[in-house]
């Protein structure tokens, strides 16, 4: 049997295995992006990082309802200018491993977006990650603009005009037609997509007090309860553009990982299964996606990617 070949280019970018460590997951300073890298990561993704610094939501703002998590972190981030040296330090840490930076960004406004990405590029990352998708600050921040063409295509243009670096728009799957706003996102020259963003907001409500266990009341649902939601979004939006996508939802396993790659996605993102398998997650997921691979006879990941779609 013959090694299968894990590694991908992402918009040009070698990665050794198409597992990406999702936003918003140990992805808060450069020590956890590298040991998240160590684990044996393809790429790594830090947390969305905004303009200015946001302490976020109170606690509680993560709970396992058992079939997957729900949160309602509030984008906490210590904001763009503290953000810079964390990604300069994370950037000089993986270079050595040869494994690429993805630095996610949202704002409130379109040139927000714009002021964050000229920021965030000094640190030099290999990708910029543009969240236009948080389920958790509408109260604040009003409609996402993942939630509609224009607003997501306004914001995908200031970006890309404000940098050079390759441009991940991250979607929601809180919409009525994902493949229209992929669609509107290409359009104004995003260079791929990650998709999906966490779902809902939902909620779990505590039977004994009655009460939201959140103390935001609601929140972003993620876990294996969302795959096949992840997995049928990434399916359309591959059928829709031309430019890669890396599909984020639920997936714990090889088998999952080999699914996603199956609907389309040239890389895959992981996030909540860091919470169920560590952060060896990586590794474990990249040997099972090898074996899966070897067992069924695909040498490579190409080979494999959008077999879903048939001929
Ligand atoms: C948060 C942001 C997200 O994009 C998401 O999917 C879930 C939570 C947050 O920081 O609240």
């Amino acid at each position: 049997m013959t090694v299968p070949d894990l590694c991908v280019s992402l918009c040009g970018v070698r990665l050794s295995n198409p597992l990406v460590l999702a936003s918003g997951i140990l992805g808060t300073s450069a020590e956890l992006l590298h040991r998240v890298a160590r684990c044996g990561a393809g790429a790594v993704t830090s947390k969305s990082c905004g303009p200015t610094p946001r302490e976020g939501h109170p606690n509680p703002t993560v709970l396992d309802w058992g079939h997957g998590l729900i949160n309602a972190v509030g984008l906490s981030n210590p904001g763009a200018d503290e953000e810079v040296p964390i990604l300069r330090d994370a950037k000089a840490r993986l270079i050595p491993l040869g494994v690429p930076l993805i630095a996610s960004i949202f704002a409130e406004t379109v040139e927000g977006f714009a002021e964050v990405a000229r920021k965030v590029a000094e640190a030099k990352p290999d990708f910029i990650e543009v969240n236009i998708s948080c389920p958790n600050v509408e109260a604040e921040f009003g409609r996402p603009f993942a939630a509609d063409p224009r607003d997501a295509a306004a914001v995908t243009a200031a970006v890309r005009r404000a940098v050079s670096l390759p441009v991940i728009v991250k979607l929601s799957p809180n919409v009525a037609d994902i493949a229209a706003i992929a669609r509107a996102v290409e359009a104004e020259g995003a260079d791929a997509i990650a998709a999906i963003n966490s779902l809902g907001p939902g909620m779990v409500i505590d039977l004994d007090s009655g009460r939201p266990i959140l103390a935001n009341r609601a929140g972003g649902v993620s876990g294996p309860a969302i795959r096949p939601i992840a997995v049928r979004c990434v399916y359309d939006i591959s059928r829709a553009v031309r430019i890669p996508v890396i599909g984020i939802g639920g997936v714990t396993g090889g088998r999952d990982a080999a699914e996603m790659i199956m609907a389309g996605a040239t890389a895959v993102g992981v996030g909540t299964a860091v919470y169920y398998r560590g952060p060896e997650v990586f590794g474990h997921i990249r040997d099972e996606l090898a074996a899966f691979m070897g067992t069924h006879g695909y040498s490579s990941v190409l080979q494999m990617r959008g077999v879903a779609h048939g001929a």
